[in-house]
């Protein structure tokens, strides 16, 4: 039976995130704000009960801490191409939704079950709660679809519109999170809150992208000019496109258009723009997420650029790429001789939350209203102080097998280690 779901528009693809509008791009990405100064009580320690049904207005306990329980796929950059490169045919485009409709939910409860689990203190914080909901609303959405549907391309329309209104719900999760765990900083310590976020970034790193995959796949394989416009149309006929995966990316120009971005908010807060230089091998192309990339380099970017300027050096920054001779994937170093970190911070960078940002401005004490500060800019940018550019890049990194390490000579500089493993597109 095909059901209709209360979303009546059509796929716009103005609407849409993966490889066609990135959902974290310089120009879109998680703002969010500087360390709370928590130093006192604890996930469960000052607050022991957690939330309850009647309280949160939850769907059906049983059924949500079931789905939880089951096994989760963890999913890879081969599960992403499965399919075939697009436009797929029919069958392997119902494919592709059902393989998203049956893995969703289950990883939409994990995410339920694990808010539900914070302090009931933490959970009711206005922005934690409307996070909340906003899965629950999710998960009861993908319910209303029936399993092992769709069986038609009219009902796939109906799933991809349905993923894309969730995709859209979602937009703001980082921001909102943080904002709710700076306010509850009295109630948990730094510890805790990274021991969280950590896991629930990097699982939604994953939920976000089986969604935008299918829902990128949708649109490369039904292009019809009623529900693209000719911008994106063009995007999606890019033969080296599968759905988010970009077979032919080339760090050297992500580097580039980052890196003019990070140097626009740079001159905007400083009045000078540092100088970048790209060796190693420029040329290297593998396949990967464009968007993903983009993330990392903007943040490592928007370190290296803060750490030249604060400290008066005019060295450019030197980026270098090598691609990997035994398999599909690259590494770069992004060397800064910015003054390096003291030992006394090396300890924290990796929490969310730690920055230095401002320190000697004086205004560690408003950590709320540098939350607004950054947050609310014109633009939406700054160079720094939400303390979540290298744990969520590590995390980014992290999740398709690559790696981000960093080593600093105090007094001198920084270089950065950026790993990521492509994915073999050879038998498509
Ligand atoms: N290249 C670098 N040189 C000097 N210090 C650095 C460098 N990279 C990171 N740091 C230190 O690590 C801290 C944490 O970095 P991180 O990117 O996580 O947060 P942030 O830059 O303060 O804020 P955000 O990235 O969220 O805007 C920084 O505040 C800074 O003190
Ligand atoms: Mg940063």
């Amino acid at each position: 039976m095909l059901l209709r779901h209360a979303i009546p528009r059509r796929i716009c693809a103005r609407s849409l995130p993966p490889a066609l509008t990135p959902w974290i791009s310089p120009f879109n990405h998680p703002r969010i704000q500087r360390r709370g100064a928590a130093t006192e009580g604890g996930f469960g320690a000052t607050e022991p009960a957690t939330a309850t049904q009647n309280d949160l207005d939850f769907s059906p306990k049983d059924d949500i801490v079931s789905l939880a329980e089951k096994e989760l796929h963890k999913l890879s950059l081969n599960d992403l191409i499965r399919f075939g490169r697009p436009p797929l045919p029919a069958q392997a485009l119902l494919k592709s939704a059902r393989f998203t409709r049956e893995a969703l939910p289950i990883r939409l409860s994990r995410r339920i079950v694990a808010l539900r689990n914070l302090p009931y203190i933490i959970v009711s914080n206005p922005h934690i709660s409307s996070i909340f909901e906003n899965y629950q609303h999710s998960l009861r959405t993908i319910l209303s679809f029936p399993r092992n549907h769709p069986t038609t391309l009219a009902e796939e329309l109906d799933f991809t519109e349905l993923l894309t209104t969730i995709v859209q719900t979602h937009q703001n999760t980082i921001p909102t999170l943080a904002r709710g765990f700076l306010e509850c900083r009295r109630y948990t310590t730094p510890i805790e809150v990274t021991t969280f976020l950590d896991q629930h970034l990097r699982e939604r790193i994953g939920t976000r992208l089986m969604a935008e995959q299918h829902i990128a796949l949708h649109l490369a394989s039904t292009k019809s000019p009623d529900k693209l416009d000719s911008e994106n149309l063009t995007n999606l006929v890019n033969d080296s496109y599968i759905g988010c995966i970009d077979t032919a990316l080339q760090p050297a120009k992500i580097i580039q258009s980052c890196a003019s971005f990070v140097g626009d908010i740079c001159e905007l807060r400083y009045g000078v723009r540092p100088q970048i230089k790209i060796d190693g091998d420029p040329d290297v192309t593998f396949p990967y997420i464009p968007v993903h990339l983009e993330y990392i380099l903007t943040e490592l970017l928007k370190n290296a650029f803060r750490a030249t300027v604060e400290s008066g050096s005019t060295t450019p920054v030197y980026i270098t790429i090598a691609k990997n001779p035994y398999r599909e994937g690259i590494s770069m170093r992004i060397r800064d001789c910015g003054g390096g970190i003291a030992p006394e911070n090396l300890e924290n960078i990796w929490s969310y939350s730690f920055t230095t940002f401002d320190e000697d401005e004086g205004r560690n004490d408003d950590v709320l209203g540098r939350f607004n500060d950054a947050a609310g800019g014109a633009d939406g940018s700054t160079i720094a102080g939400l303390g979540y550019g290298l744990p969520l890049s590590r995390a980014y990194a992290e999740y398709f097998g690559g790696s981000l390490t960093l080593q600093t000579s105090y007094g001198w500089g920084t270089d950065v280690y950026l790993k990521l493993k492509g994915v073999d597109v050879g038998a498509l």
